[in-house]
């Protein structure tokens, strides 16, 4: 992790509005008050044993029964439910059809063009089994990596489903990333199948996919694949590759609806998903079966206070953390109906959001930021224009939430009746570690609040020691948990490193910490602050500063880069961009473009710089680091302060502010 030793955690003002749950919510929760949570945190933290192992034996189902409840003999690399076997798809699936749950509504799913599909517990049973037998057919077994490609389609959660029946781990790459981010995704995980659709749509546009794939497979780059099934999506014409492509329709639907789910060792991958890190590539986050089934059941149980009438709505993409924990697997597993949704508000419907919840009666709605922030700037005429009495809970993830976002939320959303719950966690923790409980938690706009039983969360310096109340540290956990990853795939140096060994606590124990600065007040709320690396936060998607400067280097007119964040109102951050050209080259209005297309087709549209600043030199300390934090203030148009003793050439300083 390249942590600027000179940055500093800054405190932010205190928030004094509270909202306590109220005595209805509080009365049918599952969780019934402060003191039941507390016995919760007191009993996890005294017998983690129990805690863990009694809630892996109620809410899973066990072909054979675990003998130890973790293994922390060589940390950091843990060992949940050691010994067991069970099945993620069958605890999604199969014991819901056994509880006499078969006829209840399993999926909704509406696309951005207004068709509407429905599955019942039973019918994705069996899509899931006639998928699975597809995979066996072409060749894929356990252990095999099957990477997805696709659109916000039914069958993409029917993908993960049937990969996880057969023990074959899935690698979901979001849509959005270019055909090169896909190949460096495929070549790493050694993907030995791709699951894609032809296209899909977004924001009343084709987008294609599978000539994405064609790119990303061309000359024999990944030699590992073997195979791509496409999915029928968009209806453009797209080339077929003899032998290697087949299509959907044409295989799974003469399938069986018959796939016993295969027992899986707790141990065993369940998938990879890459994110952005401070250095270098992103990484496979590798999370297991067991552990973290459990964390997404656990959690979205608590967090979401589930019934069974609920309809509840995730907004995020399948291809982000989101989608797995809390569109397919938290909710399944639950027995819940879960509504996918393809589209996203969009000029030719700005109120789909709420057209959605309205038509569909939707109880539960989780969503970014990013999003409130944006239907806040065009105001509250448009929403009020839709029926949202179905909800009764909502909740924010990925960024931190602006208190004034979070009242209009709570008020115009929610109207003023709706716990709120802003849940901080990220791709390795597998599932939400700070968050609000309905009809536990007092609330205060802007904080995630506590932490859920079991996770020991801590604001700390550098030595692990805790920090004072309202003192800016950094975001631990201290012990593990049954959702945390398990290795960064293919390199655990890495895995060791980037998470375990940044903070030294004197005594040697391992603490993880993930790159977030937080604050915890007097009366022991979390204030999540955002990244402390170079990582920045984008409408809530990840990105590692490295990694679009590594794809502005790449250019042949780009001699140096370096990438920094600036605070932004919709976006949380925009990404900024100082570049120095190779000799002999000029800076222009076309080259500017090219380079934001060419980082497009490095990585994706969502890295696209909003600024690329020409510049003859880059301020660098004496050995050589380019110092971001001062290109950070000027990005953000704030007088740079702080020590600039270390410039190599304090001029460059100046021109810059020029
Ligand atoms: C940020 C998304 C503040 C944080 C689930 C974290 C948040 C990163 C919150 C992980 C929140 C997520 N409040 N910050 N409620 N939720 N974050 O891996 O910086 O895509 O480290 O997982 O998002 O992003 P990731």
């Amino acid at each position: 992790m390249t942590l600027e030793s000179d940055i500093k955690i800054e405190s932010v003002l205190q928030e004094d509005r509270i909202f306590p749950p109220s005595t209805e919510v509080t009365e049918k929760a599952r969780i019934k008050g402060f003191h039941e949570y507390k016995k919760m945190v007191d009993y996890a933290n005294s017998n983690p044993d129990d805690f863990w192992g009694n809630s892996a034996k109620e809410e899973l189902h066990w072909f054979e029964p675990f003998n130890k409840v973790l293994d922390w003999s060589d940390p950091p690399f843990a060992k949940w439910f050691v010994g067991g076997k069970t099945n993620i798809s069958y605890n999604c699936l199969d014991r819901h059809l056994q509880n006499g749950n078969g006829d209840k509504q399993a999926i909704i799913w509406e696309g951005e063009t207004g068709e509407i599909r429905r599955f019942t517990y039973k019918e994705l049973h069996s899509e899931v089994c006639k998928t699975a037998n597809a995979l066996k057919e072409l060749g894929i077994k356990k252990g095999d990596l099957v990477a997805l490609y696709m659109p916000m389609v039914p069958e993409a959660a029917i993908s993960m489903l049937a990969c996880s029946r057969i023990g074959a781990p899935h690698s979901v790459v979001f849509g959005g990333f270019s055909a090169e981010a896909l190949r460096d995704r495929l070549v790493d995980g050694e993907a030995k199948a791709v699951i894609t659709a032809d296209g899909g749509f977004r924001k009343d546009k084709i987008i294609s996919l599978k000539p994405a794939v064609d790119d990303a497979l061309s000359n024999n780059s990944c030699p590992t694949v073997q195979k791509v099934l496409v999915v029928r999506r968009t209806n453009e014409n797209i080339e077929m590759q003899p032998g290697r492509d087949i299509w959907w329709h044409d295989l799974i639907p003469s399938q069986s609806t018959e796939c016993p789910a295969l027992p899986i060792d707790s141990e065993d991958r369940l998938f990879v998903l890459y994110t952005s890190g401070s250095t270098g590539k992103p990484k496979g986050v590798v999370h297991t079966t067991a552990g973290y089934n459990l964390w997404a059941h656990l959690t979205f149980k608590w967090i979401f206070d589930i019934r069974s009438e609920d309809i509840y709505w995730c907004t995020a993409d399948v291809g982000w953390i989101t989608g797995h924990s809390y569109i397919v697997y938290g909710p399944l597993s639950n027995g819940s109906t879960t509504l996918m949704y393809e589209g996203v508000p969009r000029p030719s419907n700005p109120g789909a959001f709420w057209d959605v919840i309205q038509k569909h009666s939707v109880s539960i709605f989780y969503t970014a930021p990013t999003a409130i922030r944006a239907f806040m700037k065009t105001g509250r005429e448009l929403p009020d224009k839709y029926d949202l009495s179905s909800l009764r809970l909502i909740g924010t993830v990925g960024e931190p939430i602006n208190p004034e976002a979070w009242m209009w939320y709570r008020d115009v959303i929610g109207g003023k009746n709706c716990p709120v719950v802003d849940t901080w966690w990220q791709t390795e923790t597998g599932g939400v570690m700070i968050s609000p409980l309905p009809g536990v938690t007092s609330t205060k706009p802007g904080s995630a609040t506590f932490p859920l039983p079991g996770i020991q969360a801590d604001v700390v310096d550098s030595e692990g020691i805790s920090v004072r109340d309202n003192e800016g540290g950094y975001l631990v956990i201290r012990k593990p948990w049954p959702g945390m990853m398990r290795t960064v795939h293919g390199d655990s140096n890495r895995f060791r490193e980037s998470y375990w060994e940044f903070i030294k606590p004197k005594d040697g124990s391992l603490i993880y910490f993930a790159g977030d600065g937080a604050r915890r007040d007097s009366q022991g709320y979390f204030w999540v602050m955002g990244r402390v690396d170079d990582v920045i936060n984008v409408s809530g998607h990840r990105l590692g500063t490295m990694e679009i400067e590594s794809a502005l280097v790449s250019h042949q007119s780009v001699s140096e880069a370096a990438v920094v964040g600036r605070p932004d109102d919709l976006k949380g951050e925009a990404i900024v961009a100082f570049v120095t050209l190779e000799n002999g080259v000029e800076s222009s209005d076309l080259l500017l473009t090219t380079l934001v297309n060419h980082v497009k087709a490095e990585i994706g549209v969502i890295a696209k710089p909003d600024k690329i600043i020409f510049t003859d030199a880059l301020p660098k300390t004496r050995s050589g680091k380019i110092m971001r934090r001062l290109l950070r203030s000027l990005a953000s148009g704030k007088e740079v302060s702080g020590d600039t003793s270390t410039l190599e050439d304090v001029s460059v300083l100046d021109k810059l502010r020029n």
